[in-house]
């Protein structure tokens, strides 16, 4: 279906995790863009690296593959490779926003206009402080507030990450921006949450669009060994899970001119698993 003239349709892809959720990536993208007909397609890739971290040689592959902008979390730096991209201003890939000043990397990706939306799209990630591990992160709503207090124009099309644990956190964050934003949208937790939905102000809300990944696992890691650790104590690695693997994200349609959110949609893709 082609985009409703007056808006821009973004979706956005929750954290893509390890070789499997490339190979759900990689065999699910011509699905959704030929049933979601995206404008802009933004995911977040902190655990593309089998399961945390993100090179250079996946940051390419991503970009190859149609992805317009690529977003990182707690994993950020796991894969210190990275940081020459967080760097360079022409390369679509960011670190969460509200680190220190001298955490290298841009705090924001724009994704700039083109014949397919010809309006700017603004990009960037917030971790959460609560149940959150490293790397401590600065107060989110005040790095939002700042970032959208230095934005060039006056109604901006935003999409904002929360990358967050807990869902009260989230979901506040939503509250403290909507009007100001097209879409608050959640990861993390690698779990969709069943509340899509617009709030008052036309911001665009879930409070967990989920994982691009195996999901007969445990939020992508292998069952046996995650399980091992839960019932002994026994710290094991855990290592990449496999089987179920899904794209998972949400639909995000923009009014052009407002830059708030007319819909949200969950998108949930089942990868065709090769036989093993
Ligand atoms: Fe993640
Ligand atoms: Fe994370």
């Amino acid at each position: 279906m082609p985009a409703d003239k007056g808006t821009v349709r973004i979706a956005f892809l929750g954290d893509i995790n390890g070789a499997p959720g490339r190979m759900a990536l990689d065999q699910q993208l011509p699905v959704l863009v030929e049933r979601y007909a995206p404008d802009r397609i933004v995911a977040n890739a902190e655990n593309a690296r089998a399961g945390s971290g993100l090179t250079p040689e996946l940051h390419d592959q991503f970009r190859r593959m149609g992805i317009d902008a690529l977003t990182l979390g707690d994993h950020a730096f796991r894969e210190t490779k990275i940081i020459p991209l967080l760097d360079d201003p022409s390369k679509a890939v960011c670190r969460p926003a509200n680190l220190s000043a001298r955490t290298p990397g841009k705090r924001m990706v724009r994704i700039p206009a083109d014949a397919r939306c010809p309006r700017d799209v603004f990009v960037f990630t917030v971790l959460g402080r609560v149940h959150m591990g490293s790397p401590q992160a600065n107060d989110p709503f005040e790095c939002a507030d700042q970032l959208l207090a230095a934005m060039p124009e006056r109604h901006p099309i935003v999409l904002v990450e929360a990358h967050m644990e807990v869902t009260s956190e989230k979901a506040a964050l939503a509250h403290h921006l909507d009007g100001r934003v097209a879409a608050v949208l959640g990861t993390h937790t690698h779990v969709p949450t069943a509340d899509e939905r617009i709030l008052r102000g036309g911001t665009a809300f879930q409070t967990d669009v989920g994982m691009t990944g195996p999901h007969d696992s445990v939020i992508g890691r292998r069952t046996e060994a995650v399980l091992k650790h839960f019932t002994t104590g026994v710290h094991v690695p855990f290592d990449m899970g496999s089987g179920g693997e899904a794209v998972q994200g949400a639909l995000v349609e923009v009014d052009l001119a407002s830059g708030r959110a007319r819909s949200i949609e969950r998108i949930h893709l089942r990868a065709v698993v090769p036989q093993r």
